[in-house]
């Protein structure tokens, strides 16, 4: 399926309380953005991190919302802003889809529960549609905010705490493996981590593909650093040269009271390729000099490591909410991803913010393709399009949702039906916070 995107759709007409007007924003903005959004986190970006990065701002994706009153200076005050990013290979249930990344999104605190996200949310949602991007991914910064907005959590991450010596079964095929340290250098380490990160294959996972948010993943500003190390680097590398797998990681330095070394080793993040390297690279992570512990980054709760571990209870896993979906065009969304079986559902859709997805739908697909018809069928499964969202990455099962009570079962035996096909064998993740 193709769709002709639209680079930069019109701002659609949007309901803002008085004096408040809404504009796109570009580079030219980018004090007043990083302004509202300081405001809106409760941090500052220290200026030698704003100098270093390059702003991620991508052409005709930045919109916000002006204050009716002026700044101090007198000059027109940004009240909320976001952008999106342009994923045009995030990952699905077989393959790949154009997606909208929402992102940068804040409010200043003067201005908030006054309707500016809905505003902006909405703004993002029709101008999504308008570019041919059939889904909305996010990352949340509290799980109640996208909900109502019909964004669905579509994947649970998890982090480990791995203690010193940890134990890991053996896999076949790490004879050939090395790994080597290093001291990061941004230029030859941005290039590799991008060729690995991309490389990637898993539903949920979105490239890294703006120059921007490459670079800052291998930046090592000091103000990041928290009392660890300056930005190291461990690769799994083959025979043939080729990297397997990396973990950018900084250690700490701690000496208790009895004098024994107590270091941790953070991992700001971690690719592994195939399980042979991820043995390797565990491997040795965990058994750095002076160390006591390993935190790893965001893993999926499938990731290779949960396997290999012969006691996963020591690693304490700690899951969390990843990657939230919002369906945009329902039609080209569930037609575009891949079903694990052969299915054939008539599904009964609620959407209060887009109402051209509200209705019945003809669902027929399988590992080869599927196809979606507007239908005035009796439904199979009724269910509201956040719970679409949920399932889309096929992380989170129909079933399940039905069990909490989201999803309906009107045609004894399709939910099951349906519910498989939605699952998928790979659990759905996005490596990096966007
Ligand atoms: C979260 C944030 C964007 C909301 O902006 P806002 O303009 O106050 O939101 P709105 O007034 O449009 O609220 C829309 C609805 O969401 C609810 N809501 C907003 N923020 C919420 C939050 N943090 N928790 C729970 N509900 C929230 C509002 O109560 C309102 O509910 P209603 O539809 O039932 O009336 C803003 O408070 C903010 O910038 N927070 C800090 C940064 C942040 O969390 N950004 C989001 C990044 S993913």
């Amino acid at each position: 399926m193709t769709t002709a995107p639209v680079p930069d759709p019109p701002l659609p007409d949007v309901d803002l309380p008085p004096g408040y007007r809404m504009t796109t924003l570009g580079e030219d903005h980018r004090d007043a953005i990083i302004d509202v959004t300081t405001w809106a986190f409760a941090s500052d970006i220290p200026p030698e991190v704003a100098a270093a990065m390059p702003f991620p701002l991508e052409p005709g994706r930045g919109v916000g919302i002006w204050a009716p009153e002026p700044g101090p200076d007198g000059t027109p005050r940004l009240a909320a802003s976001h952008s999106s990013y342009a994923f045009e290979a995030f990952g699905v249930p077989g393959g790949t889809l154009p997606t909208a990344g929402l992102t940068w999104v804040a409010v200043h605190p003067q201005n908030r529960r006054r309707g500016l996200a809905r505003a902006m949310v909405l703004t993002h949602l029709h101008r999504t549609k308008a570019r041919g991007e059939p889904i909305s991914a996010l990352f949340a910064a509290e799980p109640e905010i996208y909900g109502r907005f019909g964004y669905g959590c579509a994947a649970t991450s998890t982090r480990l705490t791995l203690p010193r010596g940890t134990r890991l079964r053996d896999v076949p095929g790490t004879k050939g493996l090395r790994v080597v340290l290093e001291r990061v250098d941004p230029e030859r380490h941005g290039a590799l981590v991008a060729d690995v990160h991309g490389a990637v294959v898993r539903p949920g996972w979105a490239p890294r593909t703006n120059p921007a948010n490459a670079a800052r993943v291998v930046a090592d500003i000091p103000a990041w650093r928290h009392g660890a190390e300056a930005l190291r680097i461990a690769t799994v590398v083959d025979d043939a040269g080729a990297v397997r797998a990396y973990a950018l990681f900084a250690r700490t330095e701690h000496w208790n009271a009895r004098n024994m070394p107590e270091g941790t080793v953070r991992v700001r993040e971690s690719v592994t390729l195939d399980a042979a390297a991820a043995r390797v690279l565990w491997g040795a992570l965990t058994d750095l000099d002076l160390m006591v512990s390993v935190e790893t980054g965001i893993l999926a709760v499938d990731d290779p490591l949960l396997h290999l571990l012969v006691n996963v209870r020591t690693a304490a896993p700690t899951p969390t909410d990843n990657v939230w979906v919002r369906v945009v065009d329902l039609p080209a969304a569930l037609a575009w991803r891949r079903y694990a079986i052969d299915v054939d559902v008539v599904l009964e859709v609620s959407d209060a913010l887009l109402p051209e997805n509200a209705g019945r739908w003809r669902l027929r697909g399988g590992l080869g393709g599927a196809e979606v018809v507007r239908v005035d069928d009796e439904p199979d499964v009724a269910l509201d399009v956040r719970e679409l969202g949920a399932a889309y990455l096929g992380g989170v099962t129909l079933g399940a949702l039905a069990g909490a009570g989201l999803v309906r079962e009107h045609t004894t035996g399709a939910l099951a039906r349906a519910s498989t096909a939605f699952g998928w064998p790979v659990a759905p993740v996005c490596g990096w916070v966007f």
